[in-house]
Order: structure tokens, then sequence, then C-alpha cells
């Protein structure tokens, strides 16, 4: 095992250096304090390996990304939502049997009981979808405390049921809000459709009249899902994983990436790409008063949809979605000016040296935004698809935590720079 020399005033430490699958080395700076009194300062943690996971890698200097050892580029081409879902779970690829199965427990276990229909009731219909959403996902661990009782154990002995739960239920209770702000009555899942048709059937049916489900709408959906099913320890991740690290169950801890994954520089940025896109549309601009804006360094000014915490090449999943953009709007005959306008932002933004020097590329919200409308997802929606979509990976990565005999609870330290000791002043002397 290969080593590190760090030298703090006049003496030497030796420290491990760790070597990934793939060949990625880190240094192993676990006992940094105890040998040598000080800790890694890394303020939101991008130099530092927060856990070892066997689920996704990502090489963001080469645009690589693979679940399980398999390329995102291969997956999205010839898998399906729930198929990768299954992968990104429970490590392999499922042969027919398992995928049955699989889907089975997914299918019968869609729907949401007239108690939990309730808990809607006590929201704004306004309210923003995503609060909704990690509230009532939130609500899972409520509804059944058999599956999450905050003991790793036990907890896992049901994982199978209550990862179907999640991954079904985070998507029926998605359509319920849909229906519930526009006061439409909730339509119930149907066990024959298929994991993406029975969501837009969900959404868009009218009582007694069944919406039909146009194939290429039903496509694009599911290309979207897989395309955000997992992506390594980005902000909901790692907030899924510091949650489940206190033993917290699977449901609360995703509910807690829910709602670390509705920022606007996170899952957020989905809907504030076309609120960007809409706003040049409607001042007729051509985009230069937003590229200028974004180079002032104000993070509320930012170039939405561009730019990653990790790619800094390009984002592979921008790339499938930029192409299947085209396509689904192609085959269902739409003419979307703001995919003009995308067209026209990027190709600006590809040649101005901020951009370049910054190595700022489309991410995956910069195109999905455009195929949502297409397919008649509201924008204050498309982060709940986001949501969806990742679902699988948060599993994952909490059952990795769950499952970790030697895992630690999440604790990070801190460098303290407030007032050093001072005496308390009564309030008459203040
Ligand atoms: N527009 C303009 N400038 C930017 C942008 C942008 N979108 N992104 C980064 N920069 C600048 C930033 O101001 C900084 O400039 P300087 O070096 O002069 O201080 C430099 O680029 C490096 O930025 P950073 O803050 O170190 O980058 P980061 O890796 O911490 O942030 C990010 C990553 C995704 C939060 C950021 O690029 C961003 O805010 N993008 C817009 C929001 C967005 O599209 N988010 C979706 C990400 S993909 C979906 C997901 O997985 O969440």
């Amino acid at each position: 095992m290969s080593s590190a020399t760090l030298k703090i005033d006049d003496k030497e430490f030796t420290l491990p250096v760790m070597v990934g699958t793939e060949g990625e080395r880190a240094i192993d700076t676990r006992k940094l304090r105890a040998d040598t009194g000080v800790v890694a300062y890394d303020q939101g943690y991008g130099n530092t390996a927060s856990c070892e996971s066997s689920i996704t890698y990502l090489d963001g200097e080469v645009g690589v990304l693979r679940h399980r050892g398999y390329p995102i580029e291969q997956l999205a081409a010839y898998s399906d939502f729930v198929e990768t879902a299954y992968l990104i779970i429970y490590g392999e690829l499922p042969n027919a049997t398992q995928r049955k199965d699989f889907g089975l427990l997914i299918r019968i276990n869609a729907g949401i009981e007239t108690q939990m229909q309730k808990i809607f009731e006590g929201f704004p219909k306004d309210a923003p979808p995503m609060a909704l959403l990690s509230s009532i996902v939130g609500s899972l661990a409520a509804h059944y405390p058999q599956l999450a009782t905050n003991n790793f154990e036990t907890d896992l002995k049901n994982f199978d049921l209550a990862a179907a739960i999640a991954i079904s239920k985070i998507r029926t209770i998605g359509a319920m809000i849909y229906r519930y702000q526009r006061g439409l009555p909730y339509v119930g899942p149907r066990q024959e459709l298929s994991f993406c048709d029975n969501f837009l059937h969900m959404m868009f049916s009218e009582p007694g009249s069944d919406y039909t489900v146009a194939p290429e709408v039903a496509k694009a959906l599911n290309l979207l899902l897989l395309l955000h099913a997992d992506h390594e320890q980005n902000c909901s991740t790692s907030t899924v994983r510091m949650v489940g690290s206190s033993a917290a169950n699977m449901f609360t801890s995703i509910s807690a990436g829910i709602s670390a994954l509705s920022g606007p520089l996170h899952g957020g940025a989905n809907t504030a790409v076309m609120g960007m896109l809409q706003a040049i549309h409607d001042e007729g601009d051509d985009g230069t008063r937003f590229i200028a804006a974004a180079k002032s360094g104000s993070k509320s000014n930012r170039l939405m949809g561009f730019g990653h915490a990790v790619y800094k090449n390009f984002d592979p999943r921008a790339k499938i979605i930029g192409k299947a953009c085209d396509e689904v709007l192609k085959k269902l005959g739409i003419d979307d000016p703001l995919l003009a306008i995308a067209k026209n932002l990027e190709q600006a933004a590809l040649k101005d040296d901020y951009f370049l020097a910054r190595k700022l590329y489309p991410n995956v919200d910069f195109y999905s935004g455009i195929i949502m409308r297409a397919i008649g997802i509201p924008m204050n929606m498309f982060t709940v698809i986001f949501a969806i979509g990742r679902a699988p990976g948060q599993i994952a990565n909490w059952r990795e935590v769950a499952a970790n005999p030697k895992g630690r609870i999440y604790r990070p330290r801190q460098i303290y720079v407030g007032p050093t000791k001072r005496d308390y002043v009564p309030i008459k002397d203040r």
C-alpha cells in the first residue's frame, strides 16, 4: 500500500493512500487529528471522499458516468428506468425472473391509502411541490412503521419491500401533488401499466376516460428518469447518507434528500433554467444580458443549467438529453422557441472566455426542462420528476450506509472563527 508524507512544522507524519477499483487515489485522513491534532479543511467537501461506494463511478474530467460499471450511454440506449433502478440498488442487471418480481413489487405498491391521502389537504394548494413531496415522503415512515424502525438490522430485513414502496409511491405522490394543486380528483394507479405509463395515467387521466399515453411521451419520461437515477455523492445523496448514518430509516433519509434536491443550485436548476429561457423569450433578448450578468460572479445571476461541481469537460447526461430533446420535439411535432434560445445561449456561452476558462458546460438540467414541457409536465413539477428519478440512487446509498458494519455516523469537524471566550453581560449593562 502506498503512503503520503505530511510535514507539519518540523514533524513528519505518514498517511495511508487508498486506491479505488478505477485507480482513484485518496489520502486516508481518518487518524489525522488523533495523530497530529490537526483536521483537514475542505469547505463543501469538494476534495473529500466521504465514503467508499460501489454504486456509481464518475470521472468529471473526461465526462464518464457508470452505474455498477455500466456506461450511462449504454443504459440510456438499451435499458429502462426500472431495470436501471434494480441495477443501481442490487448491483447487477436482473435476470428475467428478478426483473418481473421487482416490477411486480413496484406495481402492487403504487397506491396511496385513504388515510395518507388526507395529508394533502393540510397543505396550501399553491405550495411548492417539492415542499409537499419531501413532507409526504417523510410521512411514509409514519404509515409503515414496521419498515422504518430506525434499526439497521430490522430495516435491512424489510429492505426489498421498503425500496419498492419508496420507488413506487414517490411517483404516485408526485402525480397526486399535480392533481391536488389543480383541484382535480385523484386517479388511482393501474396495475397493468408500466412505470412511466402509470405515472402519466395518474397525472393526466380524466375520471371515466383514460388518458392515452403516447409511446414517445412515455419513452421520453423513461429516459429522463433513467438519466437521473443516481449521481454519486451529490448534495442530496450525501444528505441521505448523512441522515441514514444516524440509523434513521430509509423513508426519513430520502425525505431529507428530497429537501436537499429542491435548491436551485441542485435539482431546482431545471425549473430555474426554464424560468431563464422564458425570461429571455419574453424580453426579446438573445441571451446577451443573462450571459453578461452571469459573469458578475454573483450566485443569484448564474447561467442556470451551466457548470457542474464535478464535470469539467462535459456532462454525459446533457449530451444524451440534448440529442433526445431534438428527437422528442420532432416526433411530437412541437416547435418550441425556447429550444432555439437554449441552443443560441449554449453556443454563445461556449465561445465566451469566462465560461471556457472556468470549464462551464451545459449540465443535465439545461435541456431536460424543454423535454418535460413538451410532454406536458408543468414547470413547477420539474424538480419532482428529478426526485422520482433519483429515488433508486438514494435507496442504494442508504442501503450501503445501513449495511456497513464499520460505518460511522457522519460528523464533520469545523474551524471555529467566532469570538473567543468572553463573560456574560447582564441585559441592563448592554
Ligand atoms: N454561471 C456563471 N458562473 C458560474 C456558473 C454559472 N452557472 N457556475 C459556476 N460559475 C463560476 C463561479 O462563479 C466561479 O467563478 P470564480 O472562479 O470567478 O469565483 C467558478 O465558475 C467556479 O464555480 P464554483 O462555485 O466553484 O463551482 P461549483 O463547482 O461549486 O458549483 C454548480 C457547481 C453546479 C453549483 C454551479 O456551476 C452552478 O451554480 N450552476 C448553475 C446551477 C445549476 O445548473 N445546477 C445544476 C447542477 S447539475 C444537476 C445536479 O446534479 O444538481
